[in-house]
């Protein structure tokens, strides 16, 4: 495999470009192929079968697209299909939930840490079993949080209502002594300064995309397939519906000092590969 060979990515809808965000941050070089499961989101409230079946098909895409490597930027697919999916690839894959947990542990010195995620990521217990296998004193406290990504999605961030439902969900966690709290949702990082508001400074907010390209930057060098040269063709992003929606929608995920010229095209796996409509990220170079 060629290290100019492009990145696979993918999450459950728009969310895993918080992930890109940091992964173009950390590795420029990099093309990436993104997909968004725009016409299944959310993962967060299915079954693992169901989480495996639709993340397999996605892979078999990204493959398709001949990616070196690949990143779930989507934690309930990490915590429900990493394992699975691992077992069955050539190439490499990482998944956001384990350099979460990892980088979690490094940050506590109370040993009690909070994780905040979807339902089925909760249920799934991965983050504290990643926790307790690092250190077994570590006391893990969880609350799923599913309103918070319908109200990133409305752009509903700096507002009394997500304030209110920020203390709703987190005061019960606060008054148990954490001071770190991992943000497991790919949405969680568009509220952090919101969220930072209400658990104050004693509490550290950690970032499993930030952790996740650090990770996948390792992973590269240690096989090999780092790219050192900038690439000509642009970043690609996929979407299974409503490509007119993802693309303004990213523009805010991706946030102001990220630049991208990428287009959004629409894959139908009913029809395997139809490319309906194109759209423009309109951020400019
Ligand atoms: N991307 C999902 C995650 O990080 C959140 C949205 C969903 O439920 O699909 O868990």
């Amino acid at each position: 495999m060629s290290s100019s060979a492009p990145i696979g990515v993918f999450d459950s809808g728009i969310g895993g470009t918080t992930v890109v965000k940091e992964l173009m941050k950390s590795l420029p070089n990099e093309r990436i192929i993104y997909f968004g499961d725009t016409a299944r989101v959310p993962y967060g409230n299915k079954s693992a079968g169901t989480v495996i079946m639709y993340s397999r098909q996605i892979v078999k895409f990204l493959l398709e697209k001949k990616v070196k490597a690949i990143v779930i930027a989507c934690n309930t697919a990490s915590a429900l299909a990493l394992e699975a999916l691992k077992s069955e690839l050539e190439v490499p894959i990482i998944g956001v939930v384990k350099p979460g947990a990892k980088a979690a542990a490094e940050v506590t010195k109370s040993n009690k840490i909070g994780v905040i995620a979807t339902h089925a990521t909760i249920n799934s217990g991965i983050y504290e079993d990643f926790l307790h296998k690092t250190d077994p004193k570590i006391q893990v406290f969880k609350k799923a949080c599913p309103l918070f990504v319908p109200l990133v999605e409305e752009g509903w961030i700096s507002d009394d209502i997500t304030r209110q439902i920020i203390h709703r969900y987190l005061d019960e966690l606060i008054d148990k002594g954490i001071d770190a709290l991992v943000l497991g949702c790919t949405h969680y990082p568009m509220l952090a300064d919101e969220i930072k508001k209400v658990t104050g400074d004693n509490i550290t907010l950690v970032n499993p995309a930030f952790e996740c390209a650090r990770e996948f930057r390792y992973l590269l060098e240690e096989n090999g397939l780092l790219c050192e040269v900038s690439q000509e063709l642009g970043h690609e992003f996929y979407v299974s519906d409503g490509p007119k929606a993802f693309a303004e929608l990213a523009e805010s995920f991706l946030g102001e000092d990220i630049v991208t010229r990428a287009n959004v095209k629409v894959y139908n796996f009913e029809n395997d590969d139809s490319i309906l409509r194109t759209y423009e990220i309109k951020r400019s170079v």
